[in-house]
């Protein structure tokens, strides 16, 4: 299992020690959640909060854009360091050309959907992105409660990837932990995001170890 600790959940005034010491762990990716107050009732990190970092530790930055308008700041976020920048499937009227613009800029792709948009309608994009990130809880805050719902999504995502040799990662956001993390990985998840299980655990290293072991 791949690992994505969520940075929404550490503490921003020693970040660059939080993050090296999840790596340390065996994290794969670190989850960067951007959001702008419109797409989401809540505003959180901008490109200048990770750039820093960049260069420092060796895990992927996933880019999680809750923004209205990715395509105006997709330059910014792809500059200051991200390797994948997911969107999502809500927040823009043409998905195809969301997706060609920020795989011109040199990204990985990942396209999104909130717990309640039907998972079918991503089928037209499937082909063309490199990860799909099911949100497992209403996008905006750390610390919700997993939606079992995510599941179902999970498996179709799986099951189209094997029926039609599709290329994507499956990755789940929100309400994450050992027991949540089973139930996804069972369903076909790749990648699981989690911010409060890891950064406000106890002890970080068996939550990290946890899930990758899953
Ligand atoms: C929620 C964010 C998540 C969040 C996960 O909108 O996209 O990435 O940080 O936090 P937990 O793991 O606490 O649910
Ligand atoms: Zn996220």
């Amino acid at each position: 299992m791949l690992v994505a600790p969520s940075i929404l959940s550490a503490d921003f005034s020693k970040l660059l020690e939080e993050v090296k010491e999840v790596e340390s762990y065996g994290a794969d990716l670190l989850h960067i959640d951007v959001m702008d107050g419109h797409f989401v009732p809540n505003i959180t990190i901008g490109p200048d909060v990770y750039r820093p970092l960049k260069g420092k530790v060796n895990l992927l930055f996933d880019v999680h854009l809750m923004i209205e308008k990715p395509t105006l700041y997709a330059k910014q976020f792809i500059k200051a360091g991200a390797d994948i920048i997911t969107f999502h499937y809500e927040a823009v009227a043409d998905v195809a050309k969301t997706i060609r613009f920020i795989r011109n800029l040199g990204a990985k792709v990942g396209i999104s959907i909130r717990p309640k948009t039907d998972v079918t309608l991503l089928e037209n994009y499937l082909a063309d992105v490199d990860l799909v990130l099911v949100m497992s809880v209403e996008p905006g805050f750390a610390g919700q409660v997993f939606i079992e719902d995510s599941l179902e999504k999970i498996k179709y995502l799986s099951e189209m990837k094997k029926e039609r040799d599709f290329q994507y990662l499956i990755e789940v956001d929100g309400g994450i932990n050992a027991e949540t993390g089973l139930k996804c990985k069972e369903a076909g998840a790749e990648i699981l995001v989690a911010g409060t299980y890891i950064f406000k655990a106890e002890d970080r290293r068996a939550a990290v170890e946890s899930l990758k072991k899953l």
